[in-house]
C-alpha cells in the first residue's frame, strides 16, 4: 500500500489502475480510523479491484464552534490498518493541496440557496450551519480528483448519506453510493471517531443513545405505539434520566428526505444528536418489522 499527498499521484496510479481494466473502489474519511470506517473498505472491496482511501480533515465542514483543530489526527496508524484492510492507496493531502485558495465554487444543497426548511438545512444543518456545504464540496472534490466507480458511506451519519446521494444524482455523477450499516462497540454505542473525546463516566453516560433509540424501536414492535410524538417521549425520557445528556434533536423520519412523520411505519428513522460533555454523538435506527430488524 503507498501514502501519497499529491492530486497528481493519487489520479496517475488510479490511472494505472484502470488501464489494467480495475473497477475503482473510494472510501473518504477524515482519519483516526476504527472499525466503522474498516466497514466501509470492506464494503467496496468485493466490487473493486482497487481501493483508494482519503485521509483529510476538511476544514471547509468545521464551523467557528467545532472540534477542527482538537480533531484526532493519527494518520501513521491509520495507514497500518488501511494496509491491513488491504486499502491500495491511501490518500493524505495538505489543506493547501486540496485548497490551493478559498474556493470561489461551493457544492451548495438547494437549501441553502433558498432558505427553506429543507433536506440540509434541518437536523445537522440547523445545528452546524454551512456543515453540509463544507461537506458535499470537499467530497464533490474527492470524486472528481479520484473518479470512483463506487464509494462507500456510513449510515450512522445518515443525513451526510443522503446528500451525497442527492449530490450524485442530481450533477449526474456516475458514481454508485454503497451505504454501509453502523458499527457498534459491544455496549451499543455507536463507533464515532469523535467516541475518544469521552471520559470513562462520560462514555457510560453516552450510552443513553442507543438505549434511547433501541426503547423507541421497542415501543413501536413490540407494544404496537405508531404515534410519533409518544415514540419521541419514550426515547426522551431515557435521555432525560441520565444526567449531563443535552439533545439537539431526537425525531423520527421518512427516510427519503428525512422529513418528519406523524405515524411511524416500517422504514422510518429515529434519528437523535446529544452532547455528553464537550461531545456530540449523533445516531439513528431504523423502524424494521421484527422478521427483517437486523
Ligand atoms: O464522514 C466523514 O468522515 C466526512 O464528512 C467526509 C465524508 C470524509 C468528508 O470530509
Amino acid at each position: 500500500m503507498q501514502i501519497v499527498t499529491t492530486i497528481a499521484e493519487v489520479r496517475a496510479m488510479v490511472r494505472a489502475a484502470r488501464a489494467r481494466g480495475d473497477v475503482v473502489g473510494f472510501v473518504p474519511t477524515m482519519g483516526a480510523l476504527h472499525a466503522g470506517h474498516l466497514a466501509l473498505v470492506d464494503a467496496v472491496r468485493p466490487r473493486a479491484r482497487f481501493v483508494v482511501m482519503s485521509v483529510f480533515v476538511n476544514p471547509l465542514q468545521f464551523g467557528p464552534d467545532d472540534d477542527m483543530t482538537s480533531y484526532p489526527r493519527t494518520l501513521e496508524r491509520d495507514a497500518a490498518q488501511a494496509a491491513a484492510h488491504d486499502v491500495d492507496v491511501v490518500f493524505a493531502p495538505s489543506a493547501l493541496e486540496m485548497y490551493r485558495r478559498p474556493p470561489l465554487v461551493e457544492v451548495a444543497p438547494a437549501a441553502a440557496r433558498s432558505n427553506e426548511m429543507a433536506l440540509d438545512a434541518q437536523w445537522e444543518g440547523a445545528i452546524r450551519p454551512g456543515h453540509f456545504v463544507g461537506v458535499l464540496t470537499v467530497v464533490a472534490k474527492l470524486f472528481h480528483i479520484v473518479q470512483p466507480d463506487l464509494a462507500a458511506f456510513g449510515r450512522k451519519d445518515l443525513q451526510q448519506l443522503t446528500l451525497v446521494r442527492a449530490m450524485v444524482q442530481d450533477l449526474d455523477m456516475p458514481i454508485d453510493i454503497v451505504a454501509v450499516p453502523t458499527v457498534r462497540a459491544p455496549d451499543g454505542l455507536a463507533l464515532s471517531s469523535r467516541n475518544a473525546y469521552l471520559t470513562a463516566p462520560e462514555r457510560a453516560r453516552a450510552l443513553a443513545v442507543p438505549r434511547a433509540l433501541h426503547a423507541m424501536v421497542a415501543a413501536w414492535t413490540d407494544s404496537g405505539v405508531t404515534d410519533a410524538d409518544a415514540l419521541t417521549a419514550v426515547g426522551r425520557a431515557v435521555l432525560a434520566a441520565e444526567s449531563d445528556v443535552t439533545v439537539d434533536y431526537l425525531a423520527i423520519t421518512e427516510a427519503e428526505r428525512l422529513t418528519p412523520v406523524a405515524a411511524v411505519a416500517a422504514g422510518a428513522v429515529a434519528m437523535v444528536a446529544a452532547r455528553v460533555g464537550r461531545t456530540r454523538l449523533i445516531d439513528n435506527v431504523a423502524f424494521a418489522p421484527p422478521a427483517a430488524a437486523p
